[in-house]
Formats: C-alpha cells, structure tokens, sequence
C-alpha cells in the first residue's frame, strides 16, 4: 500500500521539507517552497531483479547509437544527431516555435523509418495536424495523441513501442498518484524522473518542451536539467528576428555550437549563412554601429552592434542592453569613462545586438566599446571595418580564440580591414589578399584611434 504525506518542494533546487520555512535550508533561496501536497512516499524505479555490476571494457557499445535527424543544424547542435535513450529537454518562451520544431524533427525522424510519438497536452490533434498541413508535413507517418494523464501516455508507449516520443509539454501533465497541480515542482519532478528510467530501459529517444518562467529560467524545478542528457535552449526576440537554438547542457556533444532558424509561413528554416543574412540589414553610414565577426561552437558569423548614446533626462541615467551581457555593458561603460576620459554619466546608453540576437562572448567586448565611442562622438566607422578582442579592466585587448577564422569570414563577406588585438596575431592566416589590412592594437584608446581617424 502506498503512503501519502503533505511536503514542502523548492522550486529552485527541488529539495523537499515536512514544514515551510522562509528560505530554503539546501540552495539557501528566499520564499522558494511551495506546498506540494500530497507525495507518494514507497514508489520504486528499479523494478525486476537487480543487474550485476560489469568490467567497463566488458560493456558492448553500439556505434549506431546516433540517428541523424536529417536537420543539419540541429544536428550540429546535438553532436551529430539524437542519441537512442537519450533524454531532451528544449525550453524557450511562449510562442518560440518549440512545438513547430518538434514536430518538424518528429516528421524528419519519421521519414528515416523511425516510430515517431507526439505528445500534445497543449494542443488538441486537430490543432497538430493542422500545423503539420500548414508545415507541408501532412503525409508523415507520426502517431499523435492528445492526452496530460502520464498513465494513459504510459499505455499509448507501451502499445506503439516508439523509437521517438515528444512531449509537449511537461508541465501540462500529471501523474495519477500524485495530487498536486500540473506543473508543480513534485510533479514535474516525477514525471521527468518516470521518463528518464522509460528512456533508458526502452532505448527510447525522449524530448521533453519546458516552459520558461518570467525571468527565462526553465520552469520546475533545478533537478529537471541535472537529470536530462541535454537542455537544448531556444530563444529569440518573439516574431522578429532570429530563432537560436543552443545545447546549454550537452552529455554527448558540445555546448558551444549554434543553430539560427527563420520562422517562416511554412515553419522554420535553418539560416545556412547567417552573416550574410545578417549583412544585409546593416545599417551603413550611421554612428553607433560596429560589425564584429563573432564564433559560436566552429560557426564564425559577423554581427552588427548598435549603441544609441543620448542626454539623460532625468537625474539617473539609464542603461539598457539587448543580447548581450549588462554586467559586461557596465563594465565597459566605466573603462570608456576611465581610461579614454568619456562624460557618460548624465547619457544614457542603450547598445543591442540586431537581429535579435544573443551573443555572450568576451570578443564582442571591443565593438560594444567601439559602438558606444561611435554614438558618443557621432563618429561612423567605415564600413569595410570589422573589429574583434575582449577588453580588460585596463583598457587592454586581450586575444580571443580562433582569430584566423574570424577575420577569414570577415575577409569573404567583402570587408576590408579588421582591428584585432596585437597580441593574437600571430595566429592570422597567412593567405589573406593584400588588400585586406589587418591592425593590432593593445588598448581601447589604439583602437578608438584606429576606427575614428
Ligand atoms: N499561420 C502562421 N503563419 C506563420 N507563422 C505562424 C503561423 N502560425 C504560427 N506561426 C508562428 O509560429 C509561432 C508559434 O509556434 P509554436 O506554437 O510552435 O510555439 P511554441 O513555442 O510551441 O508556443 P507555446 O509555448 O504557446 O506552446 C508563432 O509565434 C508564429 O511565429
Ligand atoms: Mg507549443
């Protein structure tokens, strides 16, 4: 027989506690616990007799453990494709396009022979297929249900015997044993922990959506990412812009790779060459705009950062960023003001990455400076230049990783001189035209120099 009990769940950490207290005792988070109501307490994951444990080099490995997905930049992002048992979690904002990717990969995966299952909690089948038609994906051979009742999924599983199964979404589920809400911490808990063991005895490929809450952390709670293979991250500026899809944890590829969608009538569409998608929007012969030629994973693409610097109306000057990191904009703001002698404090400033793009790599460092200096002195740089370092607390530049390819991508996308940082330059390819002029620099006021004269 089952026993039940009232508990306390936080929701940052997923600890559980008999009473509430104002902060959590484990992650030390204020106001995190949640009344979880009632948790079955004598459940148990490992059913049947217990294995044996092996000799690592007696274990057999299967080299057909990746499938690919036939999308070739989500693959990049995966590794190399999904991993058979793996379990996925790919969170992003309301109205992203999570469940129109999902659905496309499910057709993709579908068309290779594999036994696709698609979960809709959110959606009825007639809202999916409907999507599918509007996709061009009518004809795929997916399975669709439209249930929330894990035991009911649990029986289409086990009647289907699925090589994929997408859910869509976890928080929108729940467990028959368990009486707390859809999408409360315990729930969302179990039902990720009864998929993960599913995955695995199965060798059933999982992808879970998530909800992001409103600060954009992944709804549920922490143990939700400890306990996937993969939380694939997708965002974007709501219907403008760019889709980027990230692997913020990955257990079998990396992390650092990027995919970028388009969501057109017809679904989403891989940006095969986003810097000169990206090139063509640029805004030439304004002040405030600086191109730097940034890498994401073995991708290097040019963007362009914006910087509006204007009187202050009021006593407290504002600063605002999009796509890129504040703490980093602030830190630059005080080496402008420190080190090239710059009056921001009654402006203020706003610098964004366009396109809707986020980039978090320390070589956009010296174009947001750059960007800013421009705004300030409403000074345009020229438009064939392209800039690239990380700035220290000195005003120095400092070097960044795989220069050669950045300034490669700059030089085939027509550019004509890149400031770089003097001390990487050893790294430069050996093979660029002569035209193309190529200026080191140590500090931001040689590179201020550089760009204004
Ligand atoms: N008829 C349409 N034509 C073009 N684009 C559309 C159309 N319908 C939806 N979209 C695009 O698809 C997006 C919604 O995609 P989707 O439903 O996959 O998002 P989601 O992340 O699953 O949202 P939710 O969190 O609400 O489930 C819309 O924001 C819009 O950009
Ligand atoms: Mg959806």
């Amino acid at each position: 027989m089952s026993k039940v009990k009232a508990v306390w769940g936080c929701k940052a950490c997923g600890h559980t506690q008999s009473k509430w207290s104002g902060s959590c005792p484990a992650c030390k988070e204020w106001n995190t616990l949640n009344e979880e109501v009632l948790v079955q307490e004598d459940k148990r994951y490992i059913k049947g007799a217990v294995k044996k444990a092996q000799r690592l080099f007696e274990v057999e490995g299967s080299t057909s453990l990746r499938i690919e997905t036939g999308m070739q930049e989500l693959d990049k992002v995966l590794g190399g494709g999904v991993t058979k048992g793996g379990l996925y979690l790919v969170a992003g904002e309301p109205g992203i396009g999570k469940s129109t990717l999902m659905l496309q990969l499910a057709s993709s995966l579908s068309q290779k022979g594999l036994n696709v299952l698609y979960v809709s909690g959110e959606e009825s089948v007639e809202q999916t297929s409907l999507r599918a038609k509007r996709l061009g994906l009518g004809s795929s051979a997916i399975y669709l249900v439209s249930e929330i009742r894990y035991e009911t999924i649990v029986s289409h599983i086990e009647q289907l015997n699925p090589d994929v199964l997408i859910i869509d979404s976890i928080q929108i589920l729940y467990k028959d044993d368990l009486v707390s809400s859809p999408g409360s911490v315990a729930q969302v808990r179990e039902l990720a922990m009864s998929f993960l063991h599913m995955s695995k005895t199965q060798s059933m490929s999982t992808f879970i959506i998530g909800h992001v809450t409103k600060s954009g952390d992944i709804a549920g709670p922490k143990i939700l990412e400890h306990m996937v293979d993969c939380v694939i991250d997708f965002s974007g500026e709501g219907n403008l812009g760019y889709r980027m899809v990230r692997a913020h944890k990955n257990r079998f590829g990396p992390t650092d790779e990027l995919a970028l969608f388009h969501m057109a009538d017809d679904g989403l569409k891989a940006v095969l060459n986003p810097s000169y998608r990206l090139m063509q929007e640029r805004s030439v012969g304004l002040s405030g705009s600086c191109i730097v030629p940034v890498l994401e994973g073995t991708t290097p693409f040019l963007v362009e950062v914006q910087a509006l610097v204007s009187p202050s109306a009021f006593s407290t000057s504002f600063r605002k960023s999009t796509g890129l990191d504040p703490t980093r904009l602030t830190l630059l703001l005080a080496v402008l003001e420190k080190r090239l002698g710059f009056a921001l404090h009654g402006t203020d400033v706003f610098v964004s990455v366009a396109g809707g793009l986020k980039i978090f790599e320390p070589a956009l460092d010296l174009g947001i400076t750059l960007s800013i200096a421009s705004s300030f002195c409403n000074k345009v740089i020229e438009a064939g230049t392209c800039v690239i370092g990380e700035v220290g607390l000195g005003g120095e530049i400092r070097s960044v990783s795989r220069l050669d390819k950045r300034v490669k991508e700059a030089v085939e996308m027509g550019f004509t001189r890149a400031i770089v940082p003097k001390k990487g330059m050893g790294l430069l390819p050996k093979d660029l035209p002569s035209q193309f002029k190529v200026l080191g620099v140590s500090t931001v006021e040689e590179a201020f120099n550089a760009v204004m004269s």
